[in-house]
C-alpha cells in the first residue's frame, strides 16, 4: 500500500490551490454576501481543466484520475464552497454520466460545454414531492408517435446551478407504474421551448451557487437527447450519485480543513490567562479530535476515489465506499466548523472571520446528493443485503 500521490495528483493539486487561494479565497465572503453566481471563475476554472478533470482530453477535459479530482476539489472548497458545489456539479453529475452512458455525438457536444467551462450544467433529479425517495417521481417524458422526439412535462425542484445551466441531465417516467425501472435519462438543452425556470432559492450557505425550481410544458426533446437505454434512468441517476457523493465527501473536507486550520493559527496566537488558548487542554482535546476525523474521513474518500478507479477497470460498484466517504466527510465538516467556532469564541460568530460561512456551507453536505439518513440505508443495506 502506497499513501503518496503521484506527480500529475500533485500538479493538479497545487494549480488548484493556487487558484484557490489567490483567486476565490479572497471574493468569497463578497460571493457570499450578494449570492451573486461566479461565472468569470468558473469559465476560468473550465479552461483550466477543473470543469472535467477526469474527462479524456479529446472531449476537453484534463484526462485526470479520480485522486486527483478529490484533491483539486478540496483546494477549491476550503477557500469557496459554494465554488466546489457547482465544479461538483459539472465534474461528477452532468460529465460523469455522459461520459459513462452517453454516446460519441453526446460526449463531443455536451460534455465538451461543460468540461472546457464553456457552459454550465445541471442535473434534475428531485422533485416537489420526492427527495430521498428519488424514483417517485412524476414528470412524464412521452415519445411521439413518429419516433422523433419525447414530449416532457413536470416540475423538478433544488436544481443546484439551474438558474445558469445551459445544459441538464433530466430524469422522467418514460413508462409510469412500474416504479424505477420506468424512468429514463435525458440531455435538456434549455434554450428550447417548453423549458422554463421558477423560483431561485434563498439558502442558509453556498450562497453564490445558484439553486432554482425548473419546468417543463410541452417540451420536445429529440431522441438523441435519450442518455443510455429507455428505462435504465434510475440505474444511471444511482451510478452517477455514487461518483457525486465522492465530490461531496471531498468538498466536505475542504471546508472542514479550512476551519480547522484557522482554528490552529487561532490557538497559537489568542492568549487567555496569561497563554495561548492552545497550551489549555481543552483546547487540544478538540484539536487532536479535529485532527483525526479530518485525516480519517480523508483516507475514506481517497479509498472512495480508488474503488472508483479500479472499478472502472473491473467492473462492479462502488457506492458503498462512496456513501461511506460521504456520510464521515459531511459530519466531520458540520462537527469541525462545530467545534472551530467554539474555540473562536465571539469572532467565530462574527462575519468579520469565515468561521460562521463555513459553518452554514457545511451544512449542505450532510444533505444534498443523498442525506446523512439515506447514506446510513445504502450502507447497511449493502452489509445486510436486508432491505
Ligand atoms: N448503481 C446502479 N444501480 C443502482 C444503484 C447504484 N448505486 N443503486 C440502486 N441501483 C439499482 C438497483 O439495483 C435496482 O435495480 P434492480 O431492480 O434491477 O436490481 C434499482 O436501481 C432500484 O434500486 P432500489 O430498489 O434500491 O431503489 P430505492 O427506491 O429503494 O432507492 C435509494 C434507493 C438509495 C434510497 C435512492 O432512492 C437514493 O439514493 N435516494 C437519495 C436520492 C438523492 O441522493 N438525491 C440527491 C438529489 S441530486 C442532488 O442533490 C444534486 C445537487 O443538486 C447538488
Amino acid at each position: 500500500m502506497d499513501f503518496s500521490f503521484n506527480d500529475d495528483q500533485l500538479s493538479i493539486q497545487s494549480i488548484a490551490r493556487e487558484f484557490a487561494q489567490k483567486r476565490i479565497a479572497p471574493v468569497a465572503a463578497q460571493f457570499d454576501a450578494s449570492g451573486e453566481f461566479p461565472l468569470d471563475n468558473i469559465r476560468e476554472m473550465g479552461q483550466m481543466g477543473l470543469m472535467g478533470i477526469e474527462v479524456p482530453s479529446e472531449y476537453g477535459g484534463a484526462g485526470m484520475d479520480p485522486i486527483s479530482y478529490v484533491l483539486a476539489m478540496i483546494e477549491v472548497a476550503a477557500a469557496d464552497a459554494a465554488h466546489s458545489t457547482i465544479m461538483s456539479v459539472n465534474n461528477s453529475l452532468f460529465c460523469n454520466g455522459i461520459l459513462t452512458h452517453g454516446t460519441e455525438a453526446q460526449k463531443q457536444t455536451y460534455v465538451k460545454a461543460i468540461a472546457t467551462g464553456e457552459a454550465i450544467g445541471a442535473y434534475a433529479l428531485t422533485e416537489p414531492q420526492s427527495g430521498s425517495d428519488a424514483s417517485n417521481m412524476h414528470t412524464r417524458a412521452v415519445k411521439s408517435e413518429d419516433g422523433t422526439h419525447f414530449v416532457i412535462n413536470g416540475k423538478k425542484s433544488w436544481i443546484t446551478s439551474g438558474p445558469v445551466a445551459k445544459y441538464i441531465v433530466l430524469f422522467a417516467i418514460t413508462k409510469p407504474g412500474i416504479g424505477a425501472k420506468g424512468v429514463s435519462a435525458f440531455i435538456i438543452d434549455t434554450e428550447k421551448e417548453g423549458f422554463h425556470r421558477g423560483k431561485t432559492e434563498p439558502k442558509l450557505g453556498i450562497r453564490a451557487s445558484a439553486t432554482c425550481e425548473i419546468e417543463f410544458v410541452d417540451y420536445k426533446c429529440p431522441v438523441e437527447n435519450l442518455l443510455g437505454e429507455e428505462g435504465q434512468g434510475f440505474k444511471i441517476a444511482m451510478g452517477v450519485l455514487d461518483a457525486g457523493r465522492i465530490g461531496i465527501a471531498s468538498q466536505a473536507l475542504g471546508i472542514a480543513r479550512a476551519a480547522y486550520e484557522a482554528t490552529l493559527d487561532w490557538s497559537r496566537e489568542r492568549k487567555a490567562f496569561g497563554q495561548p488558548i492552545g497550551a489549555f487542554q481543552m483546547t487540544q482535546s478538540k484539536i487532536a479530535d479535529m485532527k483525526c476525523k479530518l485525516d480519517a474521513a480523508m483516507l475514506l474518500t481517497l479509498r472512495a476515489a480508488w474503488t472508483k478507479q479500479e472499478v472502472a477497470k473491473t467492473g462492479g460498484r462502488f457506492g458503498n465506499e462512496a456513501s461511506m466517504a460521504k456520510l464521515v466527510a459531511s459530519e466531520t465538516a458540520m462537527w469541525i466548523t462545530h467545534q472551530a467556532i467554539q474555540i473562536h469564541g465571539g469572532m467565530g460568530y462574527s462575519k468579520e472571520m469565515p468561521l460562521e460561512r463555513y459553518f452554514r456551507d457545511a451544512k449542505i453536505t450532510e444533505i444534498y446528493e443523498g442525506t446523512s439518513e439515506i447514506q446510513r440505508m445504502v450502507i447497511a443495506r449493502n452489509e445486510t443485503g436486508l432491505r
